[in-house]
């Protein structure tokens, strides 16, 4: 007696269970598609730094970043493999959260968007006429996005 009833029970939970799992793919996937349809972000090829901002981040590099750091060596293809599918709010994190080495946070949020535009200027983004935004949500819509060649 004892024995029917637990297969019972595990007759009925193994019938939930494959129903319960599809449940839950269902939803999840409804949001994914309405996602696709919305429109993409921002991509930081429209030219979202300056020329001069690069050259004040270039500056801020030179006197702090240099004692550890080749540029040649971080920007251009390491750059755009690192980064990718990451936006400029994630570059800045990184960066005041880590560096420079022994002194993090160290610059003015100014001085880490300057050197940001400063690898992206080293990395084959075309500069524009506005600088990065000044604003950190503003800023994390700027992804990196692949270059074509
Ligand atoms: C005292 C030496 C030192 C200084 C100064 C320094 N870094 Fe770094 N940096 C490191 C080390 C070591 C790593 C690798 C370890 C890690 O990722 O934390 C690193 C990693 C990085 C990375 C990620 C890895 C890469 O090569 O892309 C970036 C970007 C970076 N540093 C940027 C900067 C910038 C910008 C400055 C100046 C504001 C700076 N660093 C100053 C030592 C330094």
């Amino acid at each position: 007696m004892v024995g029917t009833s637990l297969k019972t029970s595990e007759f009925v939970l193994s019938l939930k269970t494959p129903l319960a799992v599809g449940a839950v793919v269902i939803s999840c996937a409804a949001p994914r598609a309405s996602a696709q349809d919305a429109a993409p972000p921002p991509a930081l090829l429209a030219g979202a730094f300056s020329a001069a901002q690069a050259a004040r981040g270039e500056e801020t590099f030179k006197e702090v970043c240099a004692a550890c750091h080749n540029i040649d060596e971080m920007a251009g293809a390491r750059f755009r493999s690192s980064w990718a599918d990451q936006t400029a709010g994630d570059i800045f994190d990184f960066l005041s959260n880590a560096m420079p080495q022994g002194d993090p946070g160290s610059l003015t949020p100014e001085e880490y968007r300057n050197i940001i535009a400063f690898f992206l200027n080293r990395s084959g983004y075309p500069a524009g006429e506005r600088e990065l935004p000044v604003d950190k949500a503003e800023l994390s819509k700027l992804r990196i996005v692949a270059l074509s060649k």
